[in-house]
């Protein structure tokens, strides 16, 4: 399609209000540097980066068109094509806990007995849980517990407890709030131990947090039985050697990431949360399964962490993210969390499929020609003519890219290019 016809079957389908549509093909118009400079400091102008949408994700039986922001190209195109696969043989299947997150306190006992200030802290309980949701209706405190921790690190820190408050952020990331919980009951907890209290801050460990998605893949869709086998090796790689998991782990994240950046996450919250995750065991391994079923199609499931929110944050001030959850029409944060957990899923098939078949090169090169041909020089209509031209001779790269344009800026001479 065209990028008109794009817009127009995305208004039929989501039911976009036409506003939003004038945003998408000028978002300066809703998002302009005075935006930009209230948001960080020492601003000096904006990042753009392209918005695309992955189609044919089926997850719980709804059908959902995919925002996604990102620069690399194929990664689109390779997560529709996967989440097409996966529609044939009935789409994603996710579900996703509850929002809790994990608020920590760090307190050095001090002259107090560990056990007598893990208990003090412990028997002041419902106190603590009340101090905390006085600063917010929304979200809530539900648990309070302490764990002990010794410092590991060549410094002999010695011994320390922490006190975790488990607070159900809902449809928020909830970062903010659990800060300020956390910074909140921090007085009340020294006062009670007569401790010290050293960090107040939440964490992008999300465990009580998790998402799990599974799909089954057709052998024929995918190419037959032998490629099935040869993606189950790949996944044999990616689950007992390190230095293959974190490049397997990086495609599924290509996934997560473009669909969480659409939306208006923090990205870095999420990559910490998830490869941290995957060493959950004590090595660093594929977040991902894979393998056959019984009647030799392939199953994948993914499992991590997914902090993310429909409220709050720059959810709310960021026009774009606010557009790319109403075409994804999510009613919940969990809702969000399960498709970008199919996402992942879905680029990380796409990924190995190609890898263990054909070689990702081809058809990823053949989507950067256009890049290669900018490179070299090509503007306006030359860079499709350019990038046709190298993609066609199998010869992508700068060099070939810029010999060619000289030639078709000169078309007396094009007849020559051999
Ligand atoms: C490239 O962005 C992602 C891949 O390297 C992922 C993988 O190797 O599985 C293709």
């Amino acid at each position: 399609m065209a990028r008109h016809e794009r817009l127009h079957y995305l208004k039929k389908i989501t039911a976009l209000p036409k506003r939003d549509i004038a945003i998408i093909q000028d978002p300066l118009s809703a998002f302009n540097f005075d935006d930009a400079n209230r948001m960080i400091e020492n601003a000096i102008g904006m990042l753009m980066l392209p918005l695309g949408i992955a189609t044919d994700f089926m997850v719980n039986s709804r059908e959902y068109l995919v925002p996604m922001a990102i620069e690399e190209p194929s990664v689109i195109a390779a997560a529709s094509k996967a989440a097409k696969i996966a529609k044939r043989s009935g789409g994603f299947t996710a579900e996703a806990d509850k929002s809790l997150m994990i608020g920590q306190v760090q307190l050095l006992p001090l002259h107090t007995p560990k056990e007598i200030a893990k208990q003090k802290i412990l028997s002041n309980k419902n106190e603590l849980l009340h101090i905390a949701n006085s600063k917010s209706r929304y979200t809530i405190a539900k648990d309070l517990e302490v764990r002990e921790l010794q410092d590991k690190s060549q410094n002999n820190m010695g011994e320390m407890l922490i006190v975790e408050l488990i607070i159900d952020t809902q449809d928020s990331m909830g970062a903010n709030v659990i800060n300020t919980m956390c910074e909140t009951i921090a007085p009340k907890v020294e006062e009670l131990t007569g401790g010290s209290v050293i960090l107040r801050i939440l964490s992008n460990y999300a465990t009580r947090r998790l998402v799990r998605c599974k799909a089954i893949f057709a052998k024929n869709e995918l190419g037959g039985e032998h490629i099935v086998e040869r993606i189950l090796y790949a996944y044999a790689f990616a689950y007992s050697d390190i230095h293959r998991a974190v490049t397997h782990n990086k495609g599924i994240m290509n996934g997560i990431d473009a669909a969480a950046l659409a939306t208006g996450q923090d990205l870095r919250a999420i990559e910490a949360g998830a490869h941290a995750y995957a060493a959950r065991d004590g090595t660093y391994r594929s977040l991902t399964k894979w393998y056959k079923t019984k009647e030799g199609d392939l199953a994948g499931e993914i499992e991590l962490p997914v902090a993310v929110g429909i409220v709050g944050g720059v959810v709310s001030v960021h026009p774009m993210a606010k557009i790319a959850l109403k075409i994804l029409g999510v009613k919940t944060s969990q809702e969000l969390a399960m498709i970008l957990a199919a996402a992942g899923l879905a680029q990380n098939l796409a990924a190995i499929r190609a890898l263990a078949s054909e070689g990702i090169q081809k058809g990823h090169m053949k989507l950067h020609a256009r890049n290669i041909a900018v490179m070299a020089g090509a503007k306006g209509d030359l860079i499709d003519s350019v990038a046709r031209r190298i993609s066609d001779e199998n010869n992508i790269n700068i060099d070939r890219a810029k010999d060619i344009l000289s030639l078709l800026k000169k078309p007396e001479r094009e007849a020559k290019i051999t």
